[in-house]
């Protein structure tokens, strides 16, 4: 027996007792059945940047709102987004979007299993694809995602840092010869990312409940949590974002959607100015006006919120809207090449695609509800 066909059965007799009951997981332990490959496809997409626990009610209601690539298909991207909401990281929205058009016009509407017709879907890269083709219909195709690449790194003792080229090439192979060894390489592949996820943690590895703990060279050397190396992170970038909540007579409040493409790219906000350099009052005050705030406008509070690249120094101004500004709202949603703003009610405004960010600017400014998700990597502190 070789060493790859040994951790193979290790991590293959492991999982069924240890995996999480996802939702997703339907059917993993009938050898006879295979995955729903569409919601593979979905839950692999979302997993790729969002929590497990943020996941599980936003598959739910994904799945129930959009059951099959038809079904997503047909609907607008809009409302990909809205049921995307609290996510983050909307792009995968409108990729996921574009891959239902993708299933139907090319795939008579069924997901393929194929790894190669997966990675031709937009937003498909070689993990989710191996990771569905594998899950869903048992292919032995290679994942390599930070959770495996940390775990084969640890029972090999392999030097260098978490995002280093090589270590992750190597960690590719390494992941090949573990599937091509493995009796099933879904539950192989799906067992190694569980483990990642739930034993072999980054801090403080919980190696008496590893099955690979008797092969695991890191732990032998006595420090398995020393590999692999931290990557260097790169220095994220300062952006002031002044946020105005408007409202008018009957309690909505007003409304811009974002052009599409790039930070938060085409979900709605409450009229927002960006800039690299920190507004003062004096500017924040004749612009809001600009804006066609009343008077009485004035400064609510204000937050940081980080997203991968930027450190988003918000600052929360409101009051109410002048009535210039809802001809404005009409004559915008009356001409395309406006930028989109609308007046909403509060109902209206929860059902609206927006960035957990902006639900809380309004949250602030003490309108609607915010997010039900906790936004975990934030922090909740006033403004430094
Ligand atoms: N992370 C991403 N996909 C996963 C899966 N299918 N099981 C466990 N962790 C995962």
């Amino acid at each position: 027996m070789t060493a790859a066909q040994r951790t193979a059965g290790l991590l293959e007799g492991w999982f069924p007792s240890a995996a999480r009951p996802l939702p997703w997981r339907t059917n993993t332990h009938d050898p006879g059945q295979v995955r729903d490959a569409w919601g593979t496809l979905v839950a692999e997409v979302m997993l790729q940047q969002t929590q497990v626990s943020r996941v599980v009610p936003a598959w739910l209601a994904f799945m129930a709102r959009f059951p099959t690539p038809g079904a997503l298909a047909r609907a607008q991207e809009e409302e990909a987004l809205a049921a995307w909401s609290g996510l983050g990281y909307y792009r995968r929205a409108r990729l996921l979007h574009a891959a239902a058009l993708r299933i139907v016009a090319e795939h008579h509407g069924l997901t393929p299993t194929d790894p190669r017709a997966l990675r031709a879907l937009p937003g498909v890269g070689r993990y989710t694809a191996g990771a569905v083709a594998s899950i869903a219909a048992g292919a032995p195709a290679a994942i390599v995602d930070g959770n495996v690449l940390r775990v084969l790194a640890r029972l090999h003792a392999r030097p260098g840092a978490a995002g280093w080229a090589p270590l992750v090439r190597w960690a590719w192979a390494q992941s090949e010869r573990l599937v091509a060894a493995a009796s099933r390489p879904g539950v192989c592949n799906e067992a190694i990312m569980e483990l990642g996820a739930t034993v072999c943690t980054p801090a403080a590895p919980a190696c008496v409940r590893c099955p690979l703990a008797g092969q695991c060279r890191a732990r032998a050397l006595g420090a398995p949590e020393r590999f692999p190396a931290p990557k260097a992170r790169a220095a994220r970038t300062d952006l002031h974002a002044l946020a105005l909540v408007l409202r008018d007579a009957s309690g909505r409040v007003l409304c811009q959607r974002r052009a599409p493409g790039g930070l938060w790219g085409g979900l709605w906000q409450a009229a927002t100015l960006e800039s690299a350099a920190p507004i003062d009052d004096a500017g924040a005050h004749a612009w809001a006006r600009m804006r066609g705030a009343g008077a009485g406008v004035r400064p609510l509070g204000g937050f940081v919120w980080l997203t991968t690249h930027r450190r988003v120094r918000f600052r929360v101004w409101g009051g109410a809207g002048v009535c210039c500004l809802r001809r404005r709202a009409a004559q915008s949603a009356a001409s395309p090449a406006a930028p989109p703003t609308r007046w909403v009610s509060p109902a209206e405004l929860a059902q609206l695609p927006m960035g957990s960010a902006q639900r809380r600017v309004f949250e602030l400014a003490g309108v609607g509800a915010a997010d039900p998700r906790p936004a975990a990597a934030q922090p909740r502190g006033p403004l430094p």
